[in-house]
Formats: C-alpha cells, sequence, structure tokens
C-alpha cells in the first residue's frame, strides 16, 4: 500500500496573504494586501459582543494546464452582501470583493492543490465600533478580510455513508436569519451536533423545525430517486446554498423532475425507503446519506451506502468544477 502523504485537515492552514479593507466615516477604503498575522481590535469592538459578524467559503481550482478558475463567485459574493444587510453591517460593494478574491488568489497561486484540492476563499466581514453598550445599534465600522486555504478532497479516504441524526426539537438559527450565513448560526448548532455525535455517532443533525425538514448544520438536503429531487423551497429560514442551486440547476439540465416544496419527516422516511439522500455544499459537494435516526430509532437510506444517483450527480458537478466537463452555465472564472 502506498502512503498518503499527511495533509492538514480542511481550514486550518492559511496561504501568506490576505485583503483588507475597513468601513469608517461611512465609506469603505481602498483594500491592501497584507501578511496574514493576528489583527487587533478593540477588546469593546462590536463583533465580540453582539455577533456582527457574516463570511463566506468558495473555491478556485488548478487544472493540469496550470490556470486556476473560481468556481461561482458572483453569488457568494451576493450572498455575502445580503447576510451583511441582514445583519445591518456595512455592505462592501459587490465589483470590489470580488477583485480582493482575485488578488488573493493571484498571491496565492503556488498554493493552490491540483484538483481534486483546491483553493478555498473566505471572506470575512465584523463590525468593529468600540462600544459595549450597542446592543441594539449596529456598528458603524467594520472590516472586510478575504483569507485563502488550501484545502483537499473531502473525500480522500473514500465515500462513507453518513448517519445524521433528524432533530424535530432545536433549531440551529432564529427564523430570520437562517439565510445569513453568520457565525451564531454555526454556533447555535454546536451543542446539538456535539450531543449527536456522542449519543448517535452520528454524523450531522438534520434540523426539522416543527417536523419540516430544514437543513444540517453545514449543509442543504436533497432526496433523489427515479430521476428526481426534492429539496425544501427557499425561505428566510435556511442557508440558500450555491452548491444547491448548481446542483438544481444540473438535475434540470439531466431532465430529472425538480421539486422545490416544503416537506416533513415523515415523507422524507417514506421517501429513503426505496430512495437516496445527501447533503450538499462547498466542502463536500454532494455527500451521501447512510441512516436517519429519528426517535431513537434508525432508518436505513436505501441499502445503507452511498447510492448511484449520488454518486453520479457528485462526479457530474465535480467535472464541470473541475474543468473536465463543460460549464454551459458559465460558473467559472479564468483568474488572469
Ligand atoms: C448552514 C449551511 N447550509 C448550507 C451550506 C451550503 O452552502 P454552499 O453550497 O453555498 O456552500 C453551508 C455551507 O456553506 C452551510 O454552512
Amino acid at each position: 500500500m502506498t502512503s498518503q502523504p499527511q495533509r492538514p485537515a480542511f481550514g486550518t492552514v492559511l496561504t501568506d496573504s490576505m485583503a483588507s479593507a475597513t468601513f469608517k466615516d461611512g465609506k469603505w477604503s481602498d483594500f491592501s494586501i497584507v501578511p496574514v498575522a493576528p489583527i487587533q481590535i478593540s477588546p469593546a469592538a462590536h463583533v465580540l459582543h453582539y455577533a456582527s459578524t457574516c463570511f463566506e467559503g468558495f473555491k478556485a481550482y488548478r487544472r493540469p494546464d496550470g490556470s486556476i478558475h473560481v468556481f461561482r463567485m458572483d453569488r457568494h459574493i451576493a450572498r455575502l452582501r445580503q447576510s451583511a444587510e441582514r445583519l445591518i453591517l456595512p455592505v462592501p460593494d459587490a465589483k470590489a470583493v470580488a477583485e480582493m478574491v482575485r488578488e488573493v488568489i493571484r498571491r496565492s497561486r503556488a498554493a493552490v492543490p491540483d484538483a481534486p484540492g483546491a483553493l478555498y476563499l473566505r471572506p470575512l466581514l465584523f463590525g468593529t465600533t468600540a462600544n459595549i453598550g450597542a446592543a441594539a445599534t449596529p456598528s458603524s465600522e467594520a472590516t472586510l478580510l478575504v483569507l485563502a486555504s488550501p484545502v483537499w478532497d473531502y473525500f480522500a479516504g473514500g465515500m462513507k455513508p453518513l448517519r445524521i441524526l433528524v432533530d424535530d426539537v432545536n433549531t440551529r438559527s432564529a427564523a430570520h436569519l437562517g439565510m445569513v450565513k453568520t457565525g451564531g448560526n454555526y454556533a447555535a448548532a454546536m451543542g446539538p451536533t456535539l450531543a449527536a455525535r456522542a449519543k448517535y455517532q452520528a454524523d450531522q443533525v438534520l434540523f426539522c423545525p416543527g417536523g419540516q425538514v430544514q437543513e444540517t448544520g453545514a449543509a442543504n438536503f436533497v432526496l433523489l430517486r427515479d430521476k428526481q429531487l426534492l429539496t425544501r423551497s427557499l425561505d428566510a429560514s435556511f442557508l440558500h446554498g450555491v452548491t444547491r442551486d448548481s446542483l438544481l440547476a444540473m438535475a434540470r439540465d439531466l431532465g430529472y423532475s425538480v421539486s422545490e416544496r416544503p416537506f416533513d419527516v415523515k415523507e422524507m422516511l417514506e421517501w429513503v425507503k426505496s430512495g437516496e439522500a445527501a447533503l450538499s455544499g462547498t466542502a463536500a459537494v454532494l455527500a451521501g446519506v447512510g441512516t436517519l435516526i429519528y426517535k431513537d430509532q434508525e432508518y436505513r437510506v436505501g441499502n445503507g451506502e452511498v447510492g448511484p444517483i449520488v454518486r453520479d450527480l457528485r462526479a457530474k458537478l465535480v467535472a464541470i468544477q473541475q474543468g473536465d466537463a463543460p460549464d454551459a452555465h458559465g460558473w467559472l472564472e479564468k483568474i488572469s
């Protein structure tokens, strides 16, 4: 057996440079490229007390010819701006953020791994006004950083079917903030996710408030069978995944009947008797579910393995992302 090189865990290594811009006196500064290093903020900074922060996560891929292509950056920047708006944070200009991302990718060119690895881009916006009495006052100052991290194949060890705890009690966010990519939502999912891991050896929790299937702590949820795809319709209560959107477009191109509507736990448990279930997101692309755990009972999804539809759709989406299949929707931008 050949030994795999030791690779750092997802997100633990940053490249050398980051882009930084600040908002003050009602306007954004030009951005600068600075070495990745600890930053200084006031201990009274708004973000540290009132969680005024949002972020994004998306990938750029290196092709065999050395060119680097970023996947659906415009969508991710639009979502960052939407998050900022909903958190009453200064909204950065879309073109300026795109240029920050491009410049970070250029500076990190040598650190972009070969596919299936990628350069993960992480724009991060937070309120910096120094005022510990600002619980109901938005931050008038903010910082925007763009970080980059080389990441490797999420499935290097093979595609393992996931164990998912179905939770119809807890929620991962306030109902109006689910569509906002903000730290507090991940903090809210942490306790239930760790408890599910300890009690049921579950990989993730599928939040189903009021019995309606929503999403997991860090990915969207889809059901698949016989050229049909079912997923919850967009509303404010969950994150509008760019992978979800890409998957739906791709499935429609492939002749799937795509249903976006609310559905409940009962319908999901019925579906998985013969169908497939998967999580979708930037990190995992499409990850197959093998087991659902609900009210202390285990439900096998299909035959309990990652199914053929999940494997096929995943391979097709990855092929587009990595430049091995035509980019019919114009999702990739080459970084010059
Ligand atoms: C809560 C949550 N839902 C869904 C997603 C999937 O979104 P995307 O496909 O844009 O990565 C993510 C990952 O970013 C997430 O954190």
